[in-house]
C-alpha cells in the first residue's frame, strides 16, 4: 500500500500533521513497515477540499482520523 500525505502549509496546519502521526502509529500497531510506503508530496493546489491524503493512487479530501482508519482497517 502506499500512502501520499500532502504536506503543503495548508493541509498540515488543517489536520495532515494529525493524520501522519496517526498514520506512523497505525503502521507500528500493525506492524506494517514492510507492506505500507508512506511518502508526503507539495501542495497540489487543492488546498481548499484538504487536508487531502493519496492511498493507493485514490485521492481523498477532506481526511480525519476516522476516516484514515476506516480506510486502513479495510485495506489490511
Ligand atoms: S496544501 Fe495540500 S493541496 Fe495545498
Amino acid at each position: 500500500m502506499k500512502i501520499t500525505v500532502c504536506m503543503g502549509s495548508s493541509c498540515f496546519a488543517r489536520g495532515n500533521a494529525q493524520n501522519l502521526e496517526f498514520i506512523e502509529n497505525f503502521i507500528k500497531e500493525h506492524k506494517l513497515e514492510a507492506e505500507i510506503e508512506l511518502a508526503g508530496n507539495r501542495c497540489e493546489g487543492k488546498c481548499a477540499t484538504g487536508p487531502n491524503i493519496i492511498i493507493d493512487g485514490v485521492e481523498y479530501s477532506e481526511m480525519n482520523e476516522e476516516k484514515l482508519e476506516e480506510i486502513l482497517k479495510s485495506k489490511i
